[in-house]
């Protein structure tokens, strides 16, 4: 062999094993650090970036535009602009959600700079619920329910806010939201949300392996949560519905069934259909940790969303947590050997089919609600209602959505679980369609005539947002990508 052959056939071993060695093992984790100690109760960032300044640069980078044109369904945003305004994105939600808040101003989210920030801004009926809203934004959160009790929750949210020192009145995430200051491990620091929520479940939080705590960090705030009401509406508590739930196994049937096994969990009155109900929020490691590919794979948040990575000389944890597809898959080629474009285009195809079906369970439940709203009128006209017929489609009516809702929520569109995230919304279109059976032979029984497509007045609902502050923020509205939508 030439020199040349010789070098090209070590090169081509050399590949070769790189790619077992890649393929066969675990990402790269950190290493330990020279533990520089934080004083105790520190929650300034600027304060431990002293100490760790690469974490902490990258850190600052969650402020900034995230890269546009690199994700289908999470585009990158102008800095001046808040962010998408999901109820334009999918207006079926607009219909759905009217009667308080998320009816009003709903937007997909952005950098952990601006969780705080984001929540200034909103619309106000947002944080209508009280110094509760709180709890997943300001590090001081749970400094603040050991002080305050119960008027942590239900005094209004800008005189609980007062009370966080004002240079920290916008700051986000923090380094303690996720470090032990003396040693800089991961901690869980919101004990009175996700320890509570782990027991529930018989999971010890002290056993949990470094892997797991990679996110069950993420797991203070990704997940969804509950805010009991008492007599006067007023919020008195917060709480994870996983009641009756496994580890890796948490399931939107238990969280239903949790949901709807107490009527202070009903935060809410729909418009549209006049019942209280009770929401499901952002529930990421719900749907992942639910026996997913990657969970089983072993995967964890902070692999896919902090991979380890090189910053000039050093190596560190990749703090500008963003969308993988934003960071041209790195982090999905610690374990893969595909190409960037294989990846992306499978995550997008992922996504296509998941907001496909999601379409459907959410228009198959606004027609549901909107016949809702025709029974109740023809109630007050006199026309005598089967009760039976009207008792099981509400029954239905309230399992499709919940479950269009835990997927409409959930941020990955579908990619975290697959599976899953189809399984449940097929659910959902089934126990829409049984409603909308119910409430048409009832509707029948009582002599009123159902029209075969029913109008769901969307422009009303996306409209008429009252105080709503859009701020010229970009408008797109998906079309079902298979097309299939428009039959129904
Ligand atoms: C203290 C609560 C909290 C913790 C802990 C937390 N997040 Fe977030 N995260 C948020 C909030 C709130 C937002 C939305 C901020 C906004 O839109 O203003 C967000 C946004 C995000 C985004 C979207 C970023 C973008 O560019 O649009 C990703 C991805 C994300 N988080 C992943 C994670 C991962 C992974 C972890 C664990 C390593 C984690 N988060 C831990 C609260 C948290
Ligand atoms: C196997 C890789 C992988 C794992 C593990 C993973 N994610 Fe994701 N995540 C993704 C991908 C891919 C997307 C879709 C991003 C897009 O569409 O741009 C996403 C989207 C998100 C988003 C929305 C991002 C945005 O820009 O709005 C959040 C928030 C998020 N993930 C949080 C989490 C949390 C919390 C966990 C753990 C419970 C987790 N992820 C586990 C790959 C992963
Ligand atoms: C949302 C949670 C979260 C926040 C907020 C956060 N970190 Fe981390 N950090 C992690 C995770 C996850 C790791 C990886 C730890 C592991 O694998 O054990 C990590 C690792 C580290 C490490 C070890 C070296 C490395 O890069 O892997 C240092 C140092 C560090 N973080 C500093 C900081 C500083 C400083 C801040 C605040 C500016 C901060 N972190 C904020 C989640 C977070
Ligand atoms: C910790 C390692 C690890 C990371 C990081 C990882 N994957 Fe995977 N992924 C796996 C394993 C293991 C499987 C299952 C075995 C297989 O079929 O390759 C898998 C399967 C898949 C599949 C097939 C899924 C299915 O449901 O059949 C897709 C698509 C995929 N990964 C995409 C991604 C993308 C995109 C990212 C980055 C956002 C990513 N993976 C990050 C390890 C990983």
């Amino acid at each position: 062999m030439k020199r040349k052959d010789i070098l090209k056939t070590a090169l081509a071993v050399a590949a070769v094993i790189t790619t077992v060695f890649l393929y066969g093992c675990p990402p790269p984790k950190s290493e330990p650090v020279k533990a520089v100690k934080i004083a105790d109760g520190e929650i300034d960032p600027a304060v431990w970036g002293k100490a760790y300044p690469t974490e902490y640069e990258m850190w600052k980078k969650t402020e900034e535009p995230t890269p546009a044109g690199k994700s289908k369904y999470k585009k990158g945003f102008d800095a001046d602009k808040i962010t998408y305004d999901k109820l334009a994105e999918f207006p079926y939600m607009a219909l759905l959600f009217n009667g308080w808040g998320f009816g009003i101003e709903y937007n997909e989210p952005r950098g952990h700079a601006f969780m705080l920030r984001d929540q200034l801004d909103v619309d106000p009926s947002r944080v209508k619920a009280g110094g509760v809203c709180l709890t997943c934004k300001t590090p001081l959160a749970p400094k603040l329910e050991k002080e305050m009790a119960l008027h942590y929750y239900k005094d209004p949210y800008k005189e609980v806010l007062a009370k966080v020192p004002e240079q920290h009145r916008t700051l986000g995430v923090a380094c303690v939201d996720c470090h032990d200051n003396k040693d800089m491990s991961l901690r869980i620091s919101r004990g009175f949300t996700l320890v509570a929520a782990l027991k529930d479940m018989g999971v010890d939080p002290a056993k949990l392996t470094r892997q797991e705590m990679r996110s069950v960090i993420c797991a203070q705030c990704h997940v969804s949560y509950s805010i009991p009401k008492d007599k006067d509406m007023k919020s008195v508590g917060v709480f994870f519905p996983w009641q009756g739930s496994t580890w890796g196994g948490i399931t939107i049937e238990n969280i239903i069934k949790k949901i709807r096994s107490d009527d202070a969990n009903r935060e809410w009155k729909q418009n549209v259909t006049g019942f209280k109900m009770g929401f499901i929020r952002h529930p990421e490691f719900e749907l992942f940790s639910n026996n997913s590919v990657h969970w089983k794979a072993g995967a964890a948040c902070a692999d896919c969303h902090m991979p380890y990575t090189k910053v000039g000389t050093a190596k560190a944890s990749d703090h500008r947590v963003m969308s993988p597809l934003k960071s041209d898959m790195r982090a999905c080629m610690q374990c893969h050997t595909e190409s960037v474009e294989w990846l992306r285009e499978q995550v997008t195809a992922i996504q296509d089919r998941t907001v496909a079906l999601m379409m459907r369970s959410g228009y198959a439940t606004a027609t549901v609600a909107k016949l809702f709203e025709m029974t109740h009128k023809a109630q007050a006209e006199g026309k005598s209602i089967d009760p039976a017929l009207y008792n099981k489609a509400k029954d239905y009516y309230e399992e499709a959505f919940y479950r269009s809702v835990f997927i409409g929520a959930e941020n990955s569109v579908g990619f975290h679980n697959p599976s899953e995230a189809m399984r449940v919304l097929g659910d959902s279109t089934a126990f829409a369609e049984k409603a909308e059976g119910f409430l048409r032979q009832a509707l029948a029984k009582a002599g009123v005539n159902v029209p075969l497509k029913v109008d769901l007045e969307l422009k009303k609902y996306l409209d008429n947002r009252g105080e709503k502050k859009l701020k010229g923020n970009p408008k797109f509205e998906f079309k079902d990508p298979t097309g299939v939508q428009e039959k129904f």
